[in-house]
């Protein structure tokens, strides 16, 4: 894995954009994440649009979850996020821009659906990925089969106590979702994760330095072949060996 250190969030939102623009200005599959992480990344990339100097015209976009039951007119639906804060905002064609069924009537058909849709494109060449305060990436909660594909989950009660300050009240955040899988995640070419702020380090340091295992399905990025961590210095704070990650960066070969 390659990990990158930077001073702020917004540095990490535009070491991300750097990555995803060049996979964008290629006409790539882009996997998007949802997340309050993701927003700067996307605002960076909107920006750059807006200069001229990235365009999606030629991509075609595939979330990695959203919650069963919730209608995509909620504001909290992932349908409605990655519209509102990302899609709708760049030139990409709306039909190309596909998110994962939490209202089909045959839910495990939609998830195989999905699942096939990525083939037909060709597979997500680079996938964005927050991280849970418990390790989860998409809606993969721990113990999640790390070869595990696009199916419904039931969320962690932490989890549920994480994102209720999106809703109204508790009560509100469903408990259903349906996430690409582990498996799924590992079928993209290049994975990036981004996290920032100190309650994110634990599970960061799980995720690069703590075993591959279930437990952390974060953890699956170790055995990826391009997998790409970027952090802030509040999330990497718990990481051992942050020193060495800086002194490679610094002394990248040429
Ligand atoms: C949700 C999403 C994840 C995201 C996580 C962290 O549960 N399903 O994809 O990574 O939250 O969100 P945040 O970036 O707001 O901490």
């Amino acid at each position: 894995m390659e990990i990158i250190v930077c001073d702020s969030p917004h540095d990490v939102a535009v070491q991300a954009a750097d990555i995803l623009q060049g996979y964008a200005n290629d006409g790539g599959v882009l996997g998007v994440a949802t997340g309050s992480t993701p927003l700067l990344t996307y605002q960076e990339l909107i920006r750059r649009h807006k200069a001229g100097e990235v365009s999606f015209a030629g991509c075609t976009m595939f979330a990695l979850d959203e919650y069963v039951g919730l209608p995509i007119e909620h504001e909290q639906s992932y349908y409605r996020v990655i519209h509102d804060e990302f899609s709708d905002h760049v030139d990409i064609d709306p039909a190309d821009v596909h998110i994962p069924n939490g209202l089909a009537d045959d839910v495990p058909a939609a998830c195989a659906e999905y699942e096939q849709a990525i083939v037909d494109a060709g597979g997500i060449d680079v996938q964005l990925l927050g991280i849970g305060t418990n390790g989860h990436v998409g809606f993969n909660e721990p113990a999640s089969s790390l070869s595990s594909l696009t199916r419904m989950k039931t969320l962690h009660p932490q989890t549920v106590a994480d994102n209720a300050r999106f809703f109204n009240s508790l009560d509100e955040v469903p408990i259903h979702v349906v996430t690409q899988g582990l498996g799924t995640i590992q079928r993209a070419g290049q994975l990036v994760l981004i996290a920032t702020g100190e309650h994110k380090a634990h599970a960061v340091s799980q995720l690069v330095e703590g075993p591959l295992s279930a437990a952390c399905p974060a953890s699956v990025l170790q055995i990826h072949p391009h997998a790409t961590v970027i952090v802030d210095e509040a999330a990497a704070s718990r990481l051992n060996n942050v020193d060495y990650y800086k002194f490679i960066q610094q002394n990248k070969p040429q």
